[in-house]
């Protein structure tokens, strides 16, 4: 007892030499996979779901639906938090059982339908059967029973890849030949339009209208998100309505909650290791270099001005692509001087850039191997700064030169 004692008091000794609990009271709802029971912003899109299951009470009735959006524009979230929600609003009326499937992690046929069959039966052996057989339990299970199976399929690119829409047009077809239908309700998810990779007998049977949209979120709704997570985590006045639209505001470029969620909570660790009870806004801007963003915007005045197009060129494709080609960047780069109305530099002199901006941390390159001996395409990436913010200093010193 007495050790056990001394052991919590050494452990409150040592948060409180770092300041930890003075803001945070929860680190949970800071965490990744954390779900909240109600997510900000998303009624609208809530609404379409709604529309789409409409009949599911109807025991012969299956839906399916198709989520698009980009990265962090709350897919998952949404899928989780509606299949939820619906799961209680039906109650015994139609019992629903819930699967969740991450195709990146079970990227072929047989992963899926074995993670399936193990959510519907947790004694189904794990190896030694054809994506057949396991069809077969999963149609079995299903049928001897009650349950209706709600199966999400999140980031089912990942499977189309593979399986194109087999997998897919097998699920759709599982009632087929029987009186009671309604055994599967599909949800597929994916940040590209999928349905346009759907082959016309998939694209049929699922229904070309049943897409909801996410557009990417805007910096109201990402201080809505942040400001969600401070009240689940944080002590009460602890983080001001100023600190929590920056954060809003520094997430916009990405349009992504994820790193609303991320500047919040280093920016709450910044002011817990320095002893504070209250984030300020300067925390916000310290950590956000802590997650990658080191390089300051005020960098790219100094440059020379080609060097100023040469980066610019990139920064157009980077922020909407992870990565672009030398050879594409020095396309884009003739396209800014003309823009410009400057004759471009040599194909030497925009190497000399790019190693010049790339030593300068504002661009990093690598080099594929695929490419090795047939000259030197790199792949091009900007790691270290926002592309967005770039380019609009970019074209502001432009315009004065
Ligand atoms: N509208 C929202 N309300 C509350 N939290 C959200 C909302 N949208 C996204 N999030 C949170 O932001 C993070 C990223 O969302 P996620 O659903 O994983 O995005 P996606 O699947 O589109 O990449 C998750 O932690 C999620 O809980
Ligand atoms: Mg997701």
């Amino acid at each position: 007892m007495v050790s056990e004692t001394d052991g919590g008091v050494r452990v409150a000794g040592y948060l409180d030499r770092i300041g930890a609990g003075k803001i945070l009271i929860d680190a949970g709802p800071l965490s990744y996979d954390y779900i909240p029971d109600v997510i900000v912003g998303r009624d609208e899109e809530l609404g379409q779901l709604a529309g789409i299951f409409q009949q599911i009470e109807d025991h012969t009735i299956s839906c399916r639906v198709a989520i698009t959006g980009n990265v962090g524009s709350g897919k998952t979230v949404l899928s989780h938090v509606f299949s939820r929600d619906l799961q209680r609003h039906l109650g015994d009326r139609r019992e629903l059982k819930l699967v969740h499937v991450n195709c990146r992690n079970h990227p072929s046929k047989t992963q899926v339908l074995q993670h399936i069959v193990t959510q519907l039966d947790a004694g189904h052996p794990e190896r030694g059967f054809g994506s057949g057989e396991i069809l077969q339990s999963i149609r079995k299970q299903l049928h001897g029973s009650s349950r209706h199976m709600l199966l999400i399929l999140d980031e089912v690119d990942h499977l189309l890849r593979a399986d194109k829409g087999d997998l897919l047009y097998q699920l759709l077809r599982i009632d087929e030949g029987r009186a009671d239908k309604g055994t599967i309700s599909l949800i597929i998810i994916s940040q590209e339009q999928v349905l346009d990779q759907l082959e016309g007998a998939v694209l049929s049977r699922f229904g070309r209208s049943n897409h909801v949209r996410l557009q990417s979120y805007k910096a109201a709704a990402l201080t809505a998100i942040a400001t969600q997570r401070a009240q689940l985590a944080c002590h009460d006045g602890s983080i001001s309505e100023g600190v929590l639209r920056a954060i809003g505001q520094r997430a916009e470029e990405m349009g992504d909650a994820r790193l609303a969620i991320e500047l919040l909570e280093y920016a709450i660790k910044q002011a817990e290791v320095a002893g504070r009870a209250e984030v300020v806004v300067g925390d916000v801007r310290w950590q956000s270099r802590n997650i990658g963003r080191t390089v300051e915007p005020s960098i790219v005045d100094e440059l020379n001005p080609h060097a100023k197009m040469v980066l610019l060129a990139l920064c157009r494709r980077l922020r909407k692509e992870p990565e672009v080609t030398s050879g594409d960047a020095e396309k884009l780069y003739h396209v800014v001087c003309e823009e410009y109305e400057t004759e471009p530099r040599s194909h030497t002199t925009f190497w000399k850039h790019l190693k010049r901006l790339d030593a300068l941390d504002l661009i990093k390159a690598r080099t594929d191997s695929r490419s090795e001996g047939r000259g030197r395409t790199q792949f091009i990436s900007m790691p270290a700064s926002l592309p967005g913010t770039l380019e609009k200093r970019l074209e502001g010193s432009l315009r004065v030169n």
